[in-house]
């Protein structure tokens, strides 16, 4: 469902639209939505006008302003110059979200490396096998390879990859801990090539696993690839919210909420934010070709909330201890639709029965 949003803002906007960058005025006015409507946030903020739940600035109508005493049209022309500029830096920054050939190039080769990392440590994860070794293996391929792990030193995280034991939901530091017969492991791998970021994870069944975990496991993986397949060029990113929900609640799984996917290129994190449940943003956000994103959706056995370990400062655990699985990849929107960036050789590809 699109913002309620019965006054256009091309009516009230005196601007020509070259001012702005645009050629024309954009098809899309939902482009215009993306620009607009975090604006409101400062234009109405009276008394119940800002509240998430309430008159929130992408439900402000025509109504709910008369309601106020107050003319659509004066607001706009007396903050035209502010809306203006407010526009061009959202436009600026939404472009440098869109790659260029080469940026997208050095996009899919950051995206094939990373998945060859993966498809190198896949043999290793064995019972046995303790994370800081799984830990030491990505950091000597790293090196040998001449790239760099995203992980290491990024707000002091101490290590080179995430690994993610059973009710771990995501951001495990390796360690001591050992591998054994019936855990799930979840291992998020980044590399950084000629600058450019290709980010994924994978959760590893050790041996015999439990019909919840399996289950768990499984439902993470399909949602990954329903919410992929179900995107188009130019869509919103709620799409992806809108897939996941509904299918890991049919399976009786909950959907965390607290961390979210991502933009990704020269930066490891960049805009948009790609929750893996419909919000706000998300149904103002797109996706169109030439953006880079991951799809990320962590899917627990039990309850949604999460909790942060306070002596690390970074161990995500499900608040209930029940188990949580997650997997990962970096995806490029084309003219064609999305492109798997992070694709491994070996490994679960779509459809794969676990
Ligand atoms: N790789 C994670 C992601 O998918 C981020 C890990 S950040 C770290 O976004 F600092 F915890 F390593
Ligand atoms: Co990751
Ligand atoms: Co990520």
């Amino acid at each position: 469902m699109l913002p309620h949003f019965d006054v256009r803002p091309r009516c009230q906007i005196s601007h020509e639209w070259g001012k702005i960058g645009l050629k024309s005025e954009p098809r899309d006015v939902s482009v215009l939505r993306t620009i607009v409507s975090p604006w409101y946030d400062t234009l109405w903020d009276g008394p119940g006008m800002s509240a998430e739940g309430g008159l929130g600035p992408n439900r402000v109508t025509a109504a709910a302003i008369q309601s106020r005493g107050t003319d659509l049209h004066s607001i706009l022309s007396k903050t035209d110059a502010r809306i203006e500029g407010k526009m061009t830096g959202m436009l600026q920054k939404q472009r440098r979200l869109i790659l260029n050939q080469q940026g997208q190039d050095a996009m899919r080769r950051a995206g094939r490396v990373n998945a060859s990392l993966m498809d190198y440590i896949r043999p290793h994860v064995k019972a046995g096998i303790t994370t800081g070794r799984i830990d030491e293996l990505v950091v000597q391929w790293t090196s040998d390879n001449g790239h760099t792990a995203a992980t290491l030193g990024y707000q002091n995280f101490p290590k080179s990859c995430c690994t993610s034991l059973n009710e771990v939901i995501c951001h495990g530091i390796p360690g001591d801990e050992e591998l054994k017969e019936g855990d799930i492991i979840n291992i998020d791998v980044t590399t950084i090539v000629d600058g450019w970021h290709g980010d994924q994870s994978e959760t590893f069944l050790i041996g015999q696993v439990s019909d919840e975990k399996k289950a768990v496991t499984q439902c993470a993986f399909d949602c990954m690839h329903l919410a992929i397949e179900a995107l188009t060029p130019g869509c919103t990113v709620s799409k992806i919210g809108e897939t996941i929900v509904p299918e890991a609640h049919r399976r009786g799984f909950s959907v965390v909420r607290e961390y979210v996917g991502h933009g990704l290129g020269k930066q490891f994190h960049l805009d948009p934010s790609i929750p893996h449940f419909p919000n706000r943003q998300s149904r103002i956000d797109r996706l169109f070709p030439g953006m880079c994103f991951t799809v990320e959706p962590m899917i627990n056995a039990g309850t949604r909330y999460a909790r942060c370990d306070k002596a690390d400062g970074w161990t995500v655990r499900t608040k209930d201890g029940r188990p949580s699985a997650q997997f990962e990849h970096t995806v490029m929107m084309t003219e064609d639709g999305p492109e798997i960036l992070t694709q491994c050789n070996d490994g679960p590809h779509k459809g794969h029965q676990f």
